[in-house]
């Protein structure tokens, strides 16, 4: 057994769903979290209520175990038209039955689902257990459920209950409850973690995000922190922390449950990697109308006197995202003349930066509920920074904090590995960079050049997709390596990463990006006939120094890779394997030459037969610290 303070119950984007309405519940719950089970998870539960009495069902494991046992209770809980469900990833406690969500009072009357980290757990669970509430899990989540239930006994309004607990909880909570004595009633609540309610003829929906529910309806409202959402068949009240009334705002969902389907690919992951060119399609669309025209991007309000002030521009992400911020320095460097930097924001936040009134600082996020980011973003907004997010969610969080938005538009991106989204992250940030020069003035004829290029991307990454049988075969030939290594230089440093990450993140293959200037300072000494090496050799200034450096690789055995768009028959000596890709400006080319490292990274963890859409150890969104 793990020490309380020890044993923090720290949950990744856990999954909510929760229904209230005239249908039985349960296959709504289930479908619910079978549509937020790419998120990563390990045990599962639902409470529902099917004979005036609450019950609750948990599994550890996939889902699949949750749905055996429903299936074997399945004329009973089929009666209830009223439940709440989750699915828990843990870092810190095992992932257990008793750790599983709902979690329970006492009696047993109260049911809660919770995402986020209880911060205040410890001292409020010493207090409750003075008062005789009897633990039996090790999370913080169950603190809630014993708060409530003395709440309620004093209250005896489940509203009020939730309301009074969320005064004694520090840290960050989606909340969703149900009562026994409180018929047909959900309440639910957020502080910095997702929340939505969507909205049916007769019947409401909670979820912590909008693939839980949109096989259902598509108009929902979003709840904002401290706010509290009552539900009852055919009723919903909106309150905040003070009980004040407060009016909703009703939205369509811009998503189609078609993104939820695998379209006949065998893996969420190709679907979203032969989404790309409509994701840059969709992108380019209503921004980049012609090339003497200036790109537009409407929720961007950075006007010539701002961007005349501005010192610099911090830009903040993680993962992926961090990648795209990596070219997004380039090319904003390169076209617009104003210093970047870029930083992961885990360590953003925990130094002195020098951020004012006059930087611009960027969070970069595919989901925008990346806790890091959002504390990163909040720390610069407190220091008067001009906030702009690059979000695949304009709905999320982080796109709250926002002075100015650029919305990806990349559509529900549901495997774990970020694809598309950074396909049009590095679309947009180029939109970006050239509405920046646009804006302050800078004329050139680059500008027009690249826009010219950007048109034409798609049926660039479409001829890459046709022609994948190179980039199988040199996925088949070096499965079995136990390391890899990518090199580039320039704007593709950021390609050779993502193609590392791509790599380790679903094949488990140890991978590392350098740059290759980098090589001969010490990552050579690791180079031996069984040491792939993969060198990006794009058309362009650095193109030669990395020719130079992979013949210094070559030179001690390494195993080599060529990704180019040069036709040069004398790579053909060099290297083992070469992956072709049509020609491209250096500037455009991270977003072609980051597609075969999505498919080579692909093919070999399908060849090894690793969970491609779910890997071990990750969800795909990380909500906490
Ligand atoms: C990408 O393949 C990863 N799974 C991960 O690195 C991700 O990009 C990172 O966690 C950042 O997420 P965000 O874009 O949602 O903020």
């Amino acid at each position: 057994m793990l020490e309380l303070g020890v044993n923090r119950e720290v949950k990744i984007m856990c999954g909510i769903v929760g229904y209230v309405g005239n249908k039985s519940a349960v296959d709504i719950l289930l479908e619910g979290l079978t549509n937020l089970e790419y998120r990563g998870y390990d045990s599962a539960g639902i409470a529902v209520n099917p004979e005036g009495v609450v019950k609750l069902y948990k599994a550890e494991g996939k889902l699949q175990n949750l749905k055996d046992i429903v299936e074997k209770n399945y004329g009973e809980i089929s009666k209830s038209t009223i439940g709440i469900g989750h699915i828990r990833w843990a870092t810190h406690g095992a992932p257990t039955v008793a750790n599983a969500h709902p979690h329970t009072c006492n009696c047993g009357k109260v049911a809660i689902v919770h995402n986020g980290i209880i911060e205040n757990f410890k001292e409020l669970r010493e207090k409750l257990e003075k008062q005789g509430c009897t633990f039996r899990s090790q999370t913080d989540t169950e603190t809630v459920a014993h708060l409530v239930a003395t709440k309620f006994a004093q209250t005896k309004d489940l509203t009020e209950a939730v309301r009074l607990a969320t005064k004694e909880i520090e840290g960050a909570y989606a909340l969703c409850v149900i009562h026994q004595d409180v018929k047909n009633t959900i309440v639910a609540t957020r502080r910095n973690a997702p929340l939505l309610v969507g909205l049916g003829e007769n019947e409401y929906y909670i979820a912590s995000d909008v693939p839980a529910i949109i096989q259902h309806t598509k108009k929902a409202m979003y709840i904002d922190d401290n706010q509290i959402v009552t539900v009852t068949p055919n009723s919903i009240r909106l309150i905040d922390e003070e009980n004040n009334l407060i009016q909703g705002k009703i939205e369509t969902l811009p998503w189609e449950p078609v993104a939820l389907s695998k379209m006949g690919y065998k893996h969420f992951m190709l679907k979203e990697i032969h989404e790309q060119p409509d994701v840059v399609r969709n992108v380019l669309s209503g921004k980049l109308r012609a090339i003497d025209e200036p790109i537009t991007l409407n929720e961007v309000t950075l006007d010539k006197e701002t961007l005349k002030n501005l010192n610099r521009i911090q830009i903040v992400a993680c993962g992926t995202s961090l990648h795209a911020a990596m070219v997004g320095k380039y090319i904003i460097e390169d076209f617009c003349g104003i210093s970047v930097d870029v930083e992961p924001s885990s360590e953003y936040i925990y130094r002195k930066t020098i951020t004012d009134k006059n930087t611009l600082v960027i969070g970069v996020s595919q989901s925008g509920e990346t806790a890091d980011t959002i504390t990163a973003v909040r720390q610069a907004k407190a220091k008067g920074s001009h906030i702009l997010i690059v979000t695949n969610r304009p709905d999320s969080t982080m796109a709250r904090e926002a002075n100015s938005l650029v919305p990806v538009y990349a559509g529900i991106e549901v495997s774990v590995a970020a694809t598309k989204s950074y396909m049009a992250q590095l679309i947009s940030f180029y939109l970006l960079a050239i509405y920046i020069a646009e804006t302050k003035g800078v004329s050139k004829d680059e500008l027009s050049d690249l826009k010219r290029e950007l048109i034409v991307l798609p049926q660039k990454i479409e001829k890459i997709l046709a022609h994948k049988e190179d980039i199988q075969k040199c996925a088949r030939a070096f499965s079995s390596s136990k390391d890899f290594i990518f090199i580039a230089r320039g704007v593709n440093f950021a390609t050779a990463l993502e193609g590392a990450l791509k790599l380790k993140e679903i094949s488990y293959i140890n991978a590392t990006g350098y740059t290759a200037g980098e090589l001969k300072h010490g990552p050579i000494a690791m180079l031996d006939e069984t040491m792939p090496v993969l060198s990006i050799l794009m058309k362009g200034k650095v193109y030669d120094k990395i020719l130079s450096n992979s013949e210094e690789a070559r030179a001690r055995n390494a195993r080599m890779i060529a990704l180019t768009d040069s036709d040069d028959v004398k790579l053909n000596e060099l290297f083992e394997c070469i992956i072709r890709i049509p020609e491209i400006s250096e500037i455009l080319s991270p977003a072609l030459a980051v597609v075969p490292l999505q498919l080579l990274a692909y093919y070999i963890a399908e060849f090894l037969g690793k969970d491609v859409d779910q890997p071990r150890n990750l969800a795909k969104s990380v909500t906490v610290e």
